[in-house]
């Protein structure tokens, strides 16, 4: 039997859409493995009634194959699905740990990165590394076709939840298919700032390297609130907000002073508009622990 947690995390940051990914110190899924003829999957814990037990249809049972690891596997889900923050990926990264451990495959992490992947296609039609990355690696990552590289850093963040759910899907389809060059010089300049940030762990550089006008002004319209939200962090000191991963969760980068006044605007900014959503007050973490 070996048990592993995965952190939760956030993909695009803004300007890296389909590339960066941080992972996040909270929340949480774990999971259990224990050996056994044929995969079985039980899942507990927060949105598990969305998510079917049937590995055909569940991200850990494509990582079980790929690892030629059957296995009982129990996942008590910390992050709710569809909520842009790595859910899926979260159980994909902590269930390639810990089969990779309990059958002795001797996979490096980096290895494990595309096998986790293939549990997300699954469920979002796509294999995408920017989730699974700093699931398994911890910190900020830059997933490319190549390859990852992973930076520690130490960021404050705040995330905020709100009730509403968005498919990655349905977020896939309102990304423009083309942009100008002023556009892409922007882009490039945005991604760079951001990545020397992280090397500073200066929240003001990554806080402004995160901004984009590709692709998330066509998501934020899938987000009801969204643009009060951001305003509302922004005068509460924040240094960039933007959504996480597919949305709708909104994550906002802050100095650690700044973290809970930034968590109470965004909160008081959905509840005047009626919508129920929670803060995690978090900051860039570790990658999958095994136990
Ligand atoms: N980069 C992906 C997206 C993350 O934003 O669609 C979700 O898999």
């Amino acid at each position: 039997m070996r048990t592993a947690r995965a952190p939760a995390t956030s993909a695009n940051l803004g300007s890296g859409f389909d590339v960066f990914g941080i992972a996040l110190s909270r929340p949480a899924d774990v999971v259990r493995v224990e050996r056994a003829d044929r995969t079985t999957i039980e899942v507990t814990g927060a949105g598990s009634q969305f998510i079917p037990e049937d590995p055909e249809k569940n991200t850990v049972g494509a990582v079980a194959e790929a690892l030629d690891a059957p296995a009982h596997i129990q996942i008590d889900k910390g992050i709710r699905p569809a909520s842009g923050l790595g859910s899926s990926a979260a159980s994909a990264a902590a269930a390639a740990v810990a089969l990779n451990d309990l059958y002795d495959r001797g996979k490096s992490r980096k290895e494990l990165v595309p096998i986790a992947a293939k549990g997300e296609a699954v469920v979002s039609g796509d294999a995408h590394d920017d989730n699974v990355a700093p699931a398994i690696l911890g910190g900020f990552t830059i997933a490319t076709p190549d390859g990852v590289t992973q930076i520690d850093t130490d960021i404050s963040i705040v995330v905020t939840l709100p009730e509403i759910v968005v498919s990655t899907r349905d977020a896939r389809k309102v990304v423009p298919t083309e942009t100008t060059v002023e556009k892409l010089v922007e882009t490039v300049g945005n991604a760079a700032t951001l990545t020397a940030g992280m090397y500073r762990d200066d929240p003001a550089l990554v806080g402004r390297g995160m901004e984009d006008d590709v692709v998330t002004p066509a998501r934020a319209k899938l987000i009801d609130g969204y643009d009060a939200v951001r305003d509302a962090a922004l005068a509460a000191g924040a240094t960039g907000v933007t959504i996480s991963g597919a949305g709708p969760a909104v994550l906002a980068v802050t100095r650690s002073r700044d973290q809970r006044s930034v968590a109470n605007a965004m909160l008081d900014t959905f509840d005047a508009r009626g919508i129920d959503a929670r803060a995690y007050q978090t900051r860039i973490g570790n990658g999958t622990r095994l136990y």
